[in-house]
């Protein structure tokens, strides 16, 4: 099933405005304080040393700010970025052919990089290591090694995905982030800044409304926001308002609780196994979603908000998943009525 953070599931209209919406300087970068602050260090040190930033890994569930973050970095460097996702890395050659091309300073940005294939990811050690690539040349006993030294660059590297990643590429990056989700200020903000750029005015109100329906999740609140302004205009709306947007909101059946179809499917399952714990393979199998999946990118949003627990014998719903879904708690066992 598709989910609502889907990239794919965009029209054009949906991408194209994401691009234009997507802020390119830190200042416009809201929320993720600790990870702005550290790698604002980072950044100043290697600027001043006139070298390549250290390797960074963003992990976390889609649409946090990961290649936002990639190109705002790439900005503040001044350095060139190269964007590629690893399913479009076939072969090793192609990885050769892309980091032979880098130059001194330039980023490289790989998405979804747990999706390296075991012969790309060996070339990329040695030039995340060394600098340095090994290239076999021909074949059978006629084959050569050639060693290629390549210039120093950065690898910012993102996944929603980071349990999928391999220890030895994980350990190769310098730096490793774990995207946070938003509150409902900051999307409110990121909301906000959104809707400046569309040349519309929102009210804080309606502002906190769409964040609250959001997910934590930024490209969740401009999606919702582009359609509660097409609401907004065509009732010749010249701001935003609470109201409009209440109704918006409510039209496009969006949840007040920001979830999205699958996971109230999955709440509604584990809230049917009446208290007990359900292991990970059987949740995955009953939604038709492979158990990575489920653990990365389905899970992180429903525990932060405490609508799911994790126990050692599997997970649970809370107290909170019945009150949300308006269902009785079941009685735990040995309770005197
Ligand atoms: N901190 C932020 N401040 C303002 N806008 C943001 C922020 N984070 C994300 N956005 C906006 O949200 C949208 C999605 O962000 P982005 O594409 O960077 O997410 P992602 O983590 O790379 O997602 P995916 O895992 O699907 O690749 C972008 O349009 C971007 O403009
Ligand atoms: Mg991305």
């Amino acid at each position: 099933m598709e989910r609502v953070v889907d990239i794919e599931t965009f029209s054009m209209e949906d991408q194209n405005s994401e691009l234009s919406l997507r802020p390119d300087a830190w200042s416009e970068y809201i929320g993720q304080e600790q990870i702005k602050k550290n790698l604002g260090v980072f950044i100043e040190a290697s600027k001043k040393r006139e070298e390549a930033l250290d390797h960074v890994l963003f992990f976390g569930p889609p649409g946090l700010g990961k290649t936002t973050l990639a190109l705002i970095i790439a900005n503040e460097m001044h350095a060139n970025i190269k964007v590629t996702a690893a399913p479009m890395i076939e072969k090793s050659g192609d990885l050769a052919a892309i980091l032979t091309n880098l130059e001194e300073g330039d980023i490289l940005f790989i998405d979804e990089i747990h999706r390296l294939s075991p012969a790309v990811e060996e070339i990329l050690y040695s030039s995340m290591e060394d600098f340095r690539i090994d290239i076999i040349i021909g074949s059978g006993p006629a084959a050569q090694t050639v060693k290629i030294d390549l210039p120093r660059f950065t690898l910012i590297g993102a996944t929603t995905r980071a349990g999928m990643l391999s220890n030895p590429l994980r350990d190769r990056f310098g730096m490793s982030f774990r995207m946070q989700f938003y509150t409902s200020e900051e999307l409110a903000r990121i909301i906000a800044q959104a809707a400046k750029k569309l040349e519309r005015e929102i009210v804080h109100e309606a502002a906190i409304e769409i964040a609250k329906r959001s997910r934590g999740t930024p490209r969740i609140a401009l999606r919702l926001l582009r359609r509660v302004r097409d609401f907004a205009e065509v009732a010749n709306e010249e701001h935003i308002h609470h109201e409009r947007t209440k109704y918006a909101l409510d039209e496009l059946g969006i949840n007040s609780h920001g979830f999205d179809e699958m996971d109230l499917r999955l709440l509604h399952l584990l809230a049917s196994a009446n208290g007990r714990a359900m292991g990970l393979s059987t949740i995955a199998a009953a939604l038709s979603e492979d158990e990575g999946t489920v653990e990365d990118v389905l899970e992180p949003y429903l525990i932060a908000n405490g609508y799911l627990e994790r126990t050692a014998k599997g997970r649970r719903a809370t107290r909170m998943t019945y009150d949300v879904l308006k269902l009785s708690m079941p009685l735990e066992k040995g309770t005197l009525l």
